[in-house]
């Protein structure tokens, strides 16, 4: 039965990692770049760097707000509710837009997709900019959050597909890589702005410039060859794999031709009930849980409000600004140490490692603010503190989530299965989000760290009993750990 995709045969790219295991070892950025210099003929770099403009987008957006918000908060008077639906409004439009991706992308192809999504974030950069009310604000915020759902779930899946196999495990984490670079590039533009004139408003204006370069830039990129082939478009197909693999003398674009009927095949008559019953279960439940907790141990409180926990321990606006830049850097070096050693020290290690980390500089956090002493002569506690949450996620749960969906659901699901954790992502940021403040005001700073700790006890304890080690493994193996059934061979 092709419906069931546990009992389809190995597609070609599926044999070739589970017979040689270096094809998968690539994925480090080392490797990665030697290896893309090797296969690669330009054109390959340049779309994915395109598409990558999605993460960037998505970053850009949630850390602007985070330095924004100081300023907001007095000139449009938002209070702790407003402020919280300025942050909280994207999120919703994320989770709009994540579930309409899936639809749009294919529809009209991942290409225009990313067209809208980059032309959508042009109108909400601008309403945002020119908000006169907090109403007006959160209204274009949301309009932003559609497009920056969409590019969450459209840049990954689009680098995905017009990757040769070899490096697809690097791809993906390099658009990991464009979401902390976007986040640095905001902080760094909060810095820069901090003592301009309607300094907010340029804050959330320039984002007008990547979301214009993502929209054109797209208009220039081919469309993947799997939605040329769904739309019985073989020969274009074909042309343009051609093209992307031009240079490449390991490329074998009819086997890459053939995967992607056989994928078409299986993606046709599984359907999303197979992942809510049955046998795909598990791989239901382990993708929601990295979504939530990658999102409910904290990481966007950080990000949004890093100012903010930083100007209650007494710093100014200024220099709060000055050191979130310091959290931002952080995430973007611990990244590219996440991609270096993700394929030699395995996924599972460092999400495991990373979770520890961060409990730990969560329960620091909670002591630092329950400390009057700590609080007065100790500031640098919390920003280490803040340093070593953020490298902790950096090396784990950041990329790892990211990177485990797209590599443990079967082919003929993994679209809608994505989709579902990526929704779910969103929605877990949400509820994050909306609450931090009220959190806050209802069981104290402190309280609310040692919540985050308390869940991140938890995290870790599900990841150590649940999730596989992924990493050089073929599908069918991982998928065999995960439902506890012998693989179809
Ligand atoms: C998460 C985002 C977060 C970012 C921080 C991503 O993996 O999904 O919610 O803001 O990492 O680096």
């Amino acid at each position: 039965m092709a419906g069931n995709p546990r009992q389809r045969g190995p597609t070609r790219s599926e044999r070739q990692s589970s017979q040689n295991p270096d094809a998968e070892g690539v994925a480090g950025i080392g490797g990665f770049i030697q290896e893309l210099r090797r296969a690669d003929s330009g054109l390959l770099l340049r779309v994915s760097a395109i598409a990558a403009i999605g993460g960037l987008l998505f970053g850009y957006d949630t850390g602007v707000i985070s330095g924004a918000l100081l300023f907001i908060k007095d000139d449009l008077h938002a209070g702790t509710a407003a402020q919280q639906w300025v942050v909280s409004s994207l999120l919703l439009g994320a989770i709009v837009g994540a579930v309409a991706a899936g639809y749009l992308a294919d529809r009209i192809s991942q290409k225009y997709t990313k067209v809208v999504s980059g032309s959508v974030y042009v109108i909400g950069a601008l309403g945002c900019a020119f908000a006169v009310s907090v109403p007006m604000l959160i209204g274009f915020r949301f309009v932003l959050g559609l497009s920056v759902g969409t590019a969450s779930f459209v840049a990954p899946l689009y680098i995905a597909e017009v990757s040769p196999p070899r490096l697809r495990g690097g791809l993906v984490s390099f658009n990991q890589l464009a979401i902390t670079t976007g986040i640095l590039i905001s902080y760094l533009v909060n810095f820069a702005l901090k003592g301009v004139e309607y300094n907010w408003r340029w804050m959330l204006g320039i984002a007008v410039i990547p979301g214009a370069a993502l929209a054109i830039g797209m208009l220039t990129v081919p469309h993947t060859p799997r939605w040329l082939m769904e739309g019985n478009r073989e020969d274009e197909a074909r042309h343009v794999l051609d093209e992307l693999r031009a240079g490449d003398e390991r490329a074998d674009v009819d086997g890459e031709i053939e995967d992607i009927k056989e994928a078409a095949r299986n993606e046709r008559s599984s359907k999303l009930g197979d992942l809510f019953g049955g046998r795909l279960r598990p791989l239901l439940w382990v993708g929601l849980g990295l979504a939530v907790f990658q999102q409910f141990v904290g990481i966007n409180t950080v990000i949004y409000y890093a100012p903010t926990i930083l100007s209650d321990t007494g710093l100014t606006k200024s220099a709060s600004i000055t050191q979130t830049v310091f959290v931002g850097v952080t995430n973007v070096v611990f990244t590219v140490v996440a991609v270096l050693l993700l394929d030699r020290v395995g996924r599972r290690k460092l999400l495991l490692t990373g979770t520890v980390g961060l409990t730990v500089a969560l329960a620091v956090l909670g002591v630092y603010f329950s400390s009057k002493t700590l609080q007065q002569d100790a500031g640098w506690v919390a920003l280490a503190a803040l340093l070593v949450y953020i490298a902790s996620f950096a090396i784990g749960l950041g990329p790892v989530f990211w990177l485990m969906i797209s590599e443990f659901y079967p082919t003929g699901i993994r679209s809608k299965a994505m989709a579902v954790a990526t929704v779910g992502n969103w929605a877990a940021n949400f509820l994050v989000a909306v609450t931090f403040l009220s959190l806050g005001e209802a069981i104290t700073r402190q309280g609310t760290f040692f919540l985050y700790t308390g869940i991140g006890v938890l995290a870790f304890l599900f990841f150590l009993s649940r999730v596989p080690e992924t990493s050089s493994r073929s599908l069918e193996d991982i998928q065999q750990e995960l439902t506890k059934e012998p693989a179809a061979k």
